[in-house]
């Protein structure tokens, strides 16, 4: 293998990583049922309903681009991480399937999302098939034994945190019963973290990395995956609908106990927020409460101490120089996108 040539900035890594595996990818859809991989296509921007080419923005690849950092970070290739960047990529886009009915989001990325626009059974059942697919390209691939195990715990995380995530909204907003941000943290590592940790360890794996390493890049990535959900929760209640491709304010009325609202509950400038979270039709004077209590600056601030905290896991680890300043790079403008 030839060498590729590092990128310089985090833009340039991601679509660096994008071009990569995309490829792969196609490959690996194109072996689906084609109805499902229709909607497949679809949910990674590559077509309209019914097939039609299009060029609708797809996901960043955050975690694709991460799996092959991973490879990079061991001293292989970054191509030796393809195989883990192509499930990643199958499992976020699976979960996003699924999250989308259990969230009842409508919206993903400016276009319906899949069960809107094909219906929730089929979404439900190209979800299934992608991550059938994930497991089966991650079995075939060197080392496929213990990828397949780390996907595994990965993705029980995952269901963990989803579990939690449902069953928040039900809880109470004052009281003992309400959700402390240790429940809140532990939450967003599983539905978040996981998968962003698991996919720099599968990475580093197929690059040949030791335990300690491929252990420390998936704490890394959990830490990156926590900071990265408090900023998706900022962005879900004071982003531009605009640039999130989701409407604003959805976590608010489906009573997400998000940070920014637990934060604010812990306030007493918060008064009255707790009743005009349980009421229909209030989410705007909710989310200027929620910023006056300071949730919004208290999000910010723990998404920051993550970041921190990532890094500074990245930095006690042994790892390919270039390759551990793209992760750097990556860190940095994961933390400070779109506010
Ligand atoms: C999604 O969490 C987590 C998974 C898909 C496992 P959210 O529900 O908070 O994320 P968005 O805002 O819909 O992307
Ligand atoms: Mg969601
Ligand atoms: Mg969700």
């Amino acid at each position: 293998m030839t060498a590729v040539e590092a990128p310089s900035s985090a833009p340039d890594v991601l679509a660096h990583s994008r071009d990569l595996v995309r490829p792969a990818l196609r490959e690996a859809v194109e072996r689906l049922h084609p109805w499902v991989a229709e909607m497949a296509a679809y949910s990674f921007g590559w077509c309209e309903v019914g097939g039609a080419p299009a060029a609708a923005p797809g996901g960043k690849g955050v975690r694709q681009a991460l799996a092959v950092l991973g490879a990079r970070a061991a001293g292989a290739d970054g191509r030796a991480g393809v195989p883990a960047a192509v499930a990643v990529e199958l499992v976020h886009a699976f979960s996003l399937l699924h999250d989308d009915i259990m969230d009842g989001d409508v919206t993903r990325r400016r276009r319906p999302a899949v069960w809107k626009a094909y219906g929730t059974g089929p979404a439900v059942l190209a979800g299934d098939a992608l991550f059938a697919l994930a497991v089966e390209t991650l079995a075939t691939a060197p080392q496929g034994a213990g990828a397949v195990r780390l996907l595994s715990s990965a993705l029980a995380d995952l269901v963990r945190g989803q579990a939690d995530d449902l069953l928040f909204a039900t809880r109470p907003c004052t009281g003992p019963e309400r959700v402390t941000p240790g429940e809140y943290r532990a939450m967003a590592e599983g539905k978040t973290g996981a998968l962003l940790g698991c996919a720099a360890a599968l990475g580093a794996v197929l690059g040949g990395a030791d335990e300690a390493t491929a252990g420390a890049l998936d704490r890394a990535g959990r830490h990156l995956g926590v900071a990265f959900q408090l900023v998706d929760d900022v962005l879900g209640i004071w982003g531009d609908p605009a640039v999130t491709g989701k409407p604003a304010g959805g976590d608010l009325r489906a009573r997400k106990k998000t940070y920014p609202v637990l934060a604010a509950l812990g306030s007493p400038a918060a008064c009255g927020l707790a009743e005009l979270l349980d009421t229909p039709g209030r989410a705007e004077e909710a989310a200027a409460l929620i910023e006056s209590a300071g949730g919004r600056t208290a999000t910010l601030t723990e998404a920051g101490r993550h970041t921190a905290a990532a890094r500074a896991l990245l930095a006690r680890t042994p790892l390919a120089t270039g390759a551990a300043a793209d992760l750097f790079r990556l860190l940095d403008f994961l933390a400070d996108r779109e506010l």
